[in-house]
């Protein structure tokens, strides 16, 4: 829906000038900021799919407020493409991109404005108006996008009879009641307090559920960034260091830089089975010996293994005492089989299952709906994935809770 290429602006520079030092890379660069300029936002590349939620998260002059308003060419850009559904704004003329502005890309900025004389209701249905809605359809689509910020009962109330964060509800509200598909956010919560940020962040989240607008939101705090963000691209010193999902970003940060960044972050809640699983070392599957699955136990000294039916569904846990016991008696693999396992659903946050792994001969199963092995996470995966570290040194070995683990490299 919105796909940047190569967007790059630089302040205080004819383009001509810009241009001839940007082609000449680091050097040019550096020569640049000499001449006076500022490279704001360097080469920088995204993709938003419709209905998504795409965070650019940076601390105070990256080059966010400047990247969005180049998406809707507030700011022109240096060099660079900008596609809105395929359209490519920096051809558009000056009536294609009032258009573009009025009906189908709406921008909201850190402090939304309402009208101080005009009422709660009108102030939402405002959005709709510069589109030539007729007035008994806007008031309808007024009265409900209140109703869904909970503020049903204050549409004839004024601004000023309204708290800030109610204010900021009714915003959202205009925001959101447009017919725009597309909404361009730049900190729209910064000013807020914690709690009814917090509140607001929650109400975002509900009204995409219904709304599916495509979004693009600028913040400068990654725990916001991680709460409501589909996906997010960190920025540093106007470019792109790192774009991914919350879980991925924390799971495996590019640079030293996002290391840093999300080291405040509440990992246990973001983390997903899914983002840390990992191949099992070793699996069974049903028409095995005994000895066979022995055999695999030993050359990775595991204590126990999974074992599957054909199509990946977990049957069991085979521990090694009893399969060199079936091995000695010529008993089947099925006939061993206990339940001393744990197993999660991929999306489930890591807060609900640290304290699961470690207890049992194999690591946490990851099962899909139908109960088949997607992955394991052992106990290793964990505390790496708690302390930040990725955790795939090759060879490194763990045998905590008497679960002996090789991490795979
Ligand atoms: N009109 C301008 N003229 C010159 N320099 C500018 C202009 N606008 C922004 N800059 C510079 O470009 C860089 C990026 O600014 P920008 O406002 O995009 O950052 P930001 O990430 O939005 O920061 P913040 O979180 O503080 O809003 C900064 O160094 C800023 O000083
Ligand atoms: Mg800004």
């Amino acid at each position: 829906m919105i796909e940047a290429r190569g967007v790059t602006k630089v302040f205080g520079l004819s383009d001509q000038k810009a241009a001839q030092r940007l082609a000449d890379g680091a050097a040019g660069r550096e020569a640049l900021a000499a001449d006076g300029g500022v490279l704001a936002v360097d080469d920088v590349s995204f993709t938003v799919e419709t209905g998504e939620l795409f965070v650019i998260m940076g601390l105070s002059g990256s080059g966010k407020s400047t990247l969005i308003r180049m998406v809707n060419r507030l700011i022109e850009p240096t060099s660079g493409t900008v596609l809105i559904d395929g359209d490519d704004v920096g051809k558009m003329s000056d009536k294609a991109l009032r258009s573009l502005r009025n009906m189908r890309v709406n921008m909201v900025f850190q402090h939304f404005a309402l009208f101080p004389h005009r009422s709660i209701r009108d102030n939402v249905a405002y959005g709709l108006k510069t589109r030539g809605e007729a007035s008994r359809k806007r008031v309808e689509k007024a009265n409900r996008a209140l109703e869904q910020v909970g503020l049903g009962h204050r549409g004839d109330a004024f601004p000023d009879e309204l708290s800030g964060g109610q204010q900021q509800r009714v915003g959202l509200a205009r925001a959101l009641a447009t017919d725009a598909d597309v909404l361009l956010m730049d900190e729209p919560f910064s000013a807020l307090d914690p709690l009814i940020r917090r509140d607001m962040q929650n109400l975002l989240l509900a009204l995409q559920g219904e709304f599916r607008k495509t979004i693009l939101f600028v913040t400068h705090d990654l725990n916001e960034a991680m709460r409501i963000g589909d996906r997010i691209m960190v920025m540093k010193d106007g470019r792109s260091v790192q774009m991914g999902t919350g879980p991925e970003i924390l799971a495996d940060p590019a640079t030293d830089y996002v290391r840093e960044f999300v080291a405040d972050v509440d990992r246990t809640r973001v983390i997903t089975a899914a983002t840390i699983m990992r191949e099992p070392l070793v699996v069974a599957t049903a028409d095995e010996s005994p000895r066979q699955a022995l055999k695999k136990l030993e050359g990775v000294e595991a204590s126990g293994l999974y074992v599957l039916d054909a199509d990946q569904h977990v049957l069991g846990v085979a521990k090694d005492e009893a399969l060199a016991r079936a091995a000695g008696s010529g008993k089947d693999l099925k006939s061993v089989l206990v339940d001393d396992y744990e197993s999660v659903t991929e999306d489930t946050p890591m807060v609900q299952f640290a304290h699961l792994s470690g207890n049992h001969p194999v690591p946490l199963g990851v099962l899909d709906a139908e109960g088949r092995l997607q992955g394991v996470v052992p106990r290793a995966a964990i505390l790496a994935a708690i302390s930040g570290d990725n955790g795939t040194e090759a060879g490194e070995t763990s045998t905590e809770g008497g679960e002996k683990v090789t991490e795979n490299a």
